[in-house]
């Protein structure tokens, strides 16, 4: 699949690397080429490909948004009329002050994503961990239990694709509904940070699920 992404730092390093590595066709949609996330992602995998923002979100299938929140709007700016009917994974978290909820918890940060794009498809994944989870899912000794990477969206077949992309990454991909609910996502996110970061259990846990 043609994939493109927004924003290579912490969260879209890893996931860059690992769809290419997956056999995807990925494009690095650059503001700067030149940039130390851009040249570290290259560094990292050169098989990747790198392309103005415009070029590379209308080349491709699936875009990723991993950009700080506040710098959402300005990097959807000038691709928001590509984007119309193509799946935009939003990656991003609105974390506020004391890590509070960016949006006073009024509205989901991918709700408001959906607001910049109207006409894209917007599934939230990617969110609820520490980047490291993102480089590295592997949690052996749990026989075929994965780790779980929730996502919400309102488009099934886009929710599908991303799920598909978890799947092949080392994730359970988990349905929790409509995109209001990475309202609640976030709510983990910031739990997630708690702990690990806050707290200090460090990086290195997941959530996995259980049923019967
Ligand atoms: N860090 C985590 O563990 C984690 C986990 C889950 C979700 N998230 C969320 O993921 C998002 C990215 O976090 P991160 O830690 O990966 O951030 P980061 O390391 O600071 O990387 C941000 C990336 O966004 C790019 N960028 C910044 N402003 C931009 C703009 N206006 N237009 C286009 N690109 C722009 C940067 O490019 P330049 O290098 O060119 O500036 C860089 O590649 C955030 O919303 C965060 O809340 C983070």
């Amino acid at each position: 699949m043609n994939i493109a992404f927004i924003g290579v730092g912490n969260v879209g390093a890893p996931l860059v690397d690992h769809l290419q590595r997956l056999g995807h066709q990925v494009t690095i949609a650059a503001r700067d080429p030149q940039s130390s996330t851009v040249q570290a992602a290259l560094q990292r995998n050169p098989q990747l490909a790198v392309a103005p923002p415009l070029a590379a979100v209308e080349a491709a299938t699936v875009v990723f948004l991993a950009t700080p929140f506040a710098a959402n709007e300005a990097a959807l700016a000038g691709v928001k009329t590509a984007l119309t009917d193509k799946i935009l994974v939003d990656c991003t978290n609105p974390v506020g002050p004391n890590l509070a909820h960016g949006l006073h918890s009024t509205q989901a940060g991918a709700e408001f994503v959906q607001g910049l794009v109207p006409a894209a498809k917007v599934v939230k994944a990617f969110t609820i961990y520490g980047y490291e989870n993102f480089d590295d899912p592997a949690y052996p000794g749990y026989g075929d239990l994965k780790p779980a990477m929730l996502l919400a969206g309102n488009d099934a077949i886009a929710k599908q694709t991303v799920a598909d992309f978890c799947q092949a990454l080392g994730w359970e991909p988990v349905d929790v509904g409509g995109l209001a609910m990475a309202l609640h996502l976030e709510h983990m996110t910031l739990l997630w940070i708690q702990m690990a970061r806050v707290q200090g259990v460090g990086p290195g846990f997941v959530w996995a699920r259980l049923s019967r």
